[in-house]
């Protein structure tokens, strides 16, 4: 007998206890391929285990709880975190998904399909310029051109996984077989206010917004501070500065479409109060529903960039690191989502999602689905996010729900 408000109490001590782990005494840093992730890691799989899972972990590190034969459900989400981040993007979808099959396997229920659930370590990109490459390896699409990118200390994601006990040489081997995963299902914190404004606290997501990454490097010439007037300097600085305010002002005129541009990183060389910045390096995410739409607008942004940098003599990179289509959730597994939150006694909303999430890579896989806990105050990557124990118990209980109603041949 499924009782919510049981599991919402497990899984708030399960992420409070998931939390706890972090590179930093005073906040959440969770980074990928690091100690952290692999207490984080060591973690999960010993409470698959005792849930009744077998566990395993692939060539990117993602722990992998097994039951049952046949064709795969399966269910994920992320153990990764942003810097200064909150407890519940991630950790939640994963807990729910060990807590979902617990109670499936304690049922002692045959099903015509086994469970496989996936704790990935590398959604946010909070580590290497790239993201989503843990789920991208599982559906068999992983670019080996993200192995030699470095993080901020200059080791590359092929350096850390070796690092970390794994072998590039076996990432293909993560991949699942197409005829093998039947379905991919994830339970994430909505990460915005939309369930929170309609007083509901579960939402089926309808697709997950595309997004294109750059890493933009602007050139101009260190120099000092007091001595060189201000027409003769070349401060990459500033010129960054005008084209944070370019992004914005795009993104903006494409508000219709969601679309949403932000530079979220920028360091300036060689940093020093009386030094011209001579070099600086940014990050560009623009995000949109439609892809046409955003890419018209990368392009608009790359001519302004290259515009102002050359009305300042200076000079600008602009490397693309990451693009990812707008992704449509499957329309079946979306109302078996709905079947099983209205059988809860909840108003099922539908709603798109902003923030991007692994089921972009899975679903060039398989057939995908998104289920949405409502968020305190709409706030995310921020250590002030919060999803309700009560909440969370009503999430779980809709997932048991869809793995009840699920059926691998009828999709
Ligand atoms: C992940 O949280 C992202 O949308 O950037
Ligand atoms: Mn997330
Ligand atoms: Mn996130």
């Amino acid at each position: 007998m499924t009782d919510p408000d049981r599991l919402g109490a497990r899984a708030a001590a399960m992420i409070e206890e998931l939390g706890a782990i972090s590179a930093e005494p005073g906040r959440l840093v969770r980074l990928y391929l690091t100690p952290e992730h692999r207490r984080a890691a060591d973690l999960v799989a010993r409470w698959m285990r005792e849930a009744g899972l077998a566990a395993g972990e692939d060539a990117l590190g993602t722990v992998r709880g097994r039951w049952g034969g046949g064709r795969r459900l399966l269910i994920g989400s992320h153990l990764d975190s942003v810097i200064d981040a909150g407890r519940y993007d991630g950790p939640l979808g994963v807990v729910a998904g060990i807590l979902a099959a617990e109670q499936v396997v304690r049922s002692g229920r045959q099903l015509p399909f086994g469970i496989d659930v996936l704790a990935f370590g590398d959604e946010e990109g909070s580590r290497f310029p790239s993201t989503l490459s843990s789920s991208a390896a599982c559906a068999g699409v992983f670019d080996d051109a993200m192995l030699s990118l470095a993080d901020r200390d200059g080791v590359t994601m092929a350096e850390a996984l070796r690092a970390y006990g794994k072998s590039p040489a076996e990432i293909p081997a993560a991949a699942y077989g197409r005829a093998e995963a039947a379905a991919y299902v994830e339970v994430h914190i909505e990460q915005g206010p939309v369930l929170e404004s309609e007083n509901e606290p579960l939402g089926v997501v309808t697709d997950i917004v595309g997004a294109s990454r750059l890493r933009v490097t602007v050139t101009g010439e260190a120099g000092h501070a007091g001595t060189v007037p201000m027409d003769l300097r070349r401060d990459a600085l500033a010129g960054a500065a005008e084209l944070v305010l370019a992004v914005e002002r795009i993104a903006r005129t494409h508000h219709d479409d969601r679309m949403v541009g932000t530079v979220g990183r920028i360091q300036a060389a060689p940093g020093a109060t009386n030094v011209i910045p001579g070099r600086v390096q940014l990050s560009i995410d623009l995000r949109s529903a439609t892809d046409r739409i955003r890419r018209a607008a990368l392009a608009e942004i790359k001519a302004e960039a290259f515009r102002l940098v050359e009305a300042r003599g200076l000079e600008i990179e602009l490397e693309p690191l990451y693009e990812v289509a707008t992704t449509p959730c499957a329309p079946a597994l979306q109302e078996l989502l709905v079947q099983s939150v209205s059988a809860l006694g909840h108003r099922p909303l539908r709603l798109p999602s902003g923030a991007g999430h692994d089921g972009q890579m899975m679903a060039k896989l398989c057939p995908m689905a998104m289920l949405f806990v409502r968020c305190r105050g709409g706030v995310s990557h921020n250590p002030a996010e919060c999803a309700s124990p009560a909440d969370m118990g009503a999430a779980i209980a809709a997932l048991i729900g869809f793995i009840e109603r699920f059926d691998p041949d009828r999709l």
